[in-house]
């Protein structure tokens, strides 16, 4: 018998920028004709139905009249699309055109692009570069940023994907213009996520600001200051987590704040929630059990339910999802450790609860179950 060592060792650069600005897309024809990314010969402009036609063509022909060699494929728009089918698809098609390992994808939209599109690329002829265009907040806020890419599946969210950091990311400010007021709220949640992990003088501005956020009034000057002030925030808080733990082997756990439950609930009504709505949801069963531990004061608890209300996203579950189905999803998600539920909850505002070692405890059922019963 004979044992051979196979020693690799690698030192990997992941770093990358983060663009926040109006109306990028010159900027990042331009970065392309730079070489942001090098041998590569052929673009796949991955987008969703929506975003095709706002922004997609635009950019297409912007990189065509380059002389880039550039195809658009597009998802349909919503959570439903996230799926194992469509990244297959995509695929197909993709190496039906010829697209091979000197290829490069630019992901076009909001979360569910950035997340599938990732993915594909990163198992792509075993890796090709990916660019990310966050045209949505909550892309902004969370999805576009941390190289966390996965599909979804009936089982659950997030369950397939691959960690893999893209080689830039744009937030175009310009497109938020076109995002309903519901896609406002999906960001507002994670942006109102991280201020409970990280900065409790962040979410002491959101309160004094998410009114401006919402009124949208695109001539305030403030207001245009405000949402690049909340991006810096956020990608600040965000990449100060990933840095340390890129691959979540305990820090970057504490992201998951609200997600144990959201994530159940968004599962749980067949992604019919929206993952902001259902983050809420998530942000107010953690605060309750948090407060039942005493990790906050009865205040604290009513300042983060009060600021979700503000900020138009739902505090109760209204039927949205039955308790029973959602104590399903939750025992299927992949934080369960032998039976008891993996829960990050926050210690008063603007820091997190750390168990020993562990940034998370664990919860049994029963708990959580008492807890979804108050907020229904
Ligand atoms: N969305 C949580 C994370 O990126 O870790």
């Amino acid at each position: 018998m004979k044992t051979i060592d196979v020693k690799i060792e690698k030192i990997i650069n992941n770093s990358y920028e983060i663009e926040i600005g109006y109306n990028l897309f010159g900027k990042l024809v331009y970065d392309i004709t730079q070489g942001l990314v090098t041998n590569v010969h052929k673009y796949a402009i991955v987008t969703d139905s929506n975003v095709a036609g706002l922004y997609g063509y635009n950019l297409l022909n912007l990189m065509i009249k380059q002389g880039l060699s550039v195809e658009m494929y597009t998802i349909p728009a919503g959570e439903k699309s996230k799926t194992r089918e469509n990244k297959a698809e995509l695929e197909d098609k993709m190496l039906e055109a010829g697209f091979r390992k000197d290829s490069c994808i630019i992901a076009l939209g909001g979360g569910v692009v950035t997340d599938l599109a990732g993915f594909l690329a990163a198992t792509y002829c075993r890796g090709i570069p990916v660019i990310n265009y966050a045209t949505s907040f909550l892309a902004a806020a969370d999805a576009s940023i941390g190289g966390k890419t996965a599909v979804d599946t009936p089982f659950a969210t997030n369950m397939i994907g691959l960690i893999v950091q893209p080689r830039k990311v744009y937030i175009d400010l310009k497109t938020w213009e076109t995002l309903g007021e519901d896609q406002i709220q999906n960001g507002l949640s994670e942006t109102i996520k991280h201020a409970c992990i990280a900065d409790i003088n962040f979410f002491d501005y959101l309160v004094a600001n998410i009114d401006t956020v919402k009124e949208r009034n695109r001539r305030d000057k403030m207001y245009l200051d405000i949402l690049e002030y909340i991006c810096q925030k956020n990608i600040e808080i965000k990449y100060n987590i990933v840095t340390q733990d890129e691959q979540e082997e305990g820090l970057r756990e504490t992201l998951n704040l609200g997600h144990t439950v959201g994530r159940a609930i968004e599962a749980a009504s067949g992604y019919e929630i929206s993952h902001g709505n259902a983050v809420s949801l998530g942000m107010v069963a953690q605060i309750l059990l948090g407060y039942n531990r005493g990790y906050v004061t009865d205040e604290q608890k009513n300042r983060v339910i009060e600021i979700y209300n503000k900020a138009g996203l739902p505090t109760a579950l209204g039927g949205r999802a039955k308790i029973e189905k959602i104590l399903d999803k939750m025992y299927a998600d992949k934080k369960v450790r032998k039976g008891k539920i993996k829960f990050v909850f926050q210690k008063g505002i603007g820091d997190m609860m750390v168990f020993g070692e562990q940034f998370s405890d664990t919860v049994d059922g029963t708990e959580i179950e008492e807890v979804l019963r108050i907020m229904i």
